[in-house]
């Protein structure tokens, strides 16, 4: 049933390409939401310490009876701007998500936000390889980096990120970084990848594709995804929409279709629709 190819990440774990993202699903209601995922055949959940719902989440988890080592879960350090964040705490917020998921480790922790402004994550990174060191984390990496960010980080440490999760669809296909990860051995993991429901899935270019291949918007928008190489975690509680997004391995894009797609970020729509790595800090 589970037709989801894995991803090799640069320290050789297994990342499923397509996932299921909960930001914005509340504590109470991650648990339904998760466990109508994982019954579609979803492995691979994306939540962060700021969502809030990595309890309802954790308990999903334990609900399904499903082996640990055929799930992988991501979640990510909120380093905001209330704390310093020094090892220890960066430890304690990290102690605390395992808690909260009810996991012994998880296996991809993430930086959130390289937040520049504030220039300590390369102090985070340290502790990120103590993580890793321990096993607590199969993989760690980072969301939100620019090109600087991870050349920085490049000149003060030997780990590699195994991830660079950035916001990323058609609207915003982040060219030039997609090819420093292919440089460096980082694996793109695009949020939002649907555009957040949006604009992106109402373009006529969008819809006449879909049309051909009999899918939906958001099933075209996701196979660009896949055929692109990146990692997707697209997010809905809507149930006929959490099956309907895993349910994209039955066609193909020919090119034609994906050079539409491709076109798309150079066009009038084309943007971000989140905020900007450079100034973001709140
Ligand atoms: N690292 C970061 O800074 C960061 C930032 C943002 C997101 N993320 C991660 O990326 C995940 C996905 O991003 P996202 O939640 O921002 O946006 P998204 O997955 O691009 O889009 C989600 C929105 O699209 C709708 N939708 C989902 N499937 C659909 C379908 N088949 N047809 C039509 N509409 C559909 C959902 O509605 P319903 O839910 O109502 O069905 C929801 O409003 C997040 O959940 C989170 O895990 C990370």
């Amino acid at each position: 049933m589970n037709q989801v190819p894995g991803i090799k990440l640069n320290n050789g774990t297994l990342m499923p390409q397509l996932g299921y993202g909960v930001w914005q699903v509340p504590d109470d209601e991650a648990e339904r939401a998760v466990g109508t995922a994982l019954e579609a055949g979803y492995r691979s959940v994306d939540t962060a310490a700021i969502y809030g719902n990595e309890k309802g989440t954790g308990k999903a988890l334990a609900a399904s009876g499903l082996p640990r080592e055929d799930l992988f879960v991501t979640t990510k350090l909120w380093n905001g701007p209330s704390r310093r964040w020094g090892r220890d705490e960066v430890l304690r917020a990290f102690d605390d998500s395992l808690a909260k998921l009810a996991l012994d480790h998880v296996d991809l922790y993430l930086i959130h936000w390289p937040r520049p402004m504030r220039d300590d994550f390369l102090a985070i990174w340290k502790t990120f390889e103590e993580i890793a060191a321990s096993g607590r984390a199969k993989a760690v990496g980072v969301s939100n980096f620019r090109p600087a960010d991870l050349e920085r980080l490049g000149e003060s440490s030997d780990l590699v990120p195994a991830v660079n999760q950035i916001e990323l669809h058609p609207l915003f296909p982040q060219t030039e970084l997609r090819a420093l990860h292919s440089r460096l051995g980082i694996t793109t993991e695009a949020w939002s990848p649907l555009g957040q429901g949006k604009e992106l899935l109402t373009l006529p270019v969008v819809a006449s594709i879909a049309a051909k291949h009999g899918r939906s918007a958001a099933q075209v928008v996701l196979r660009w995804h896949l055929r692109s190489g990146h990692v997707v975690i697209p997010k809905s509680v809507t149930p006929a929409r959490i099956r309907e997004n895993l349910d994209v391995f039955g066609f193909e894009l020919d090119a034609e279709d994906t050079a539409a797609l491709d076109a798309l970020g150079s066009g009038p729509a084309g943007r971000r629709i989140g905020p900007d790595p450079a100034v973001f800090d709140v």
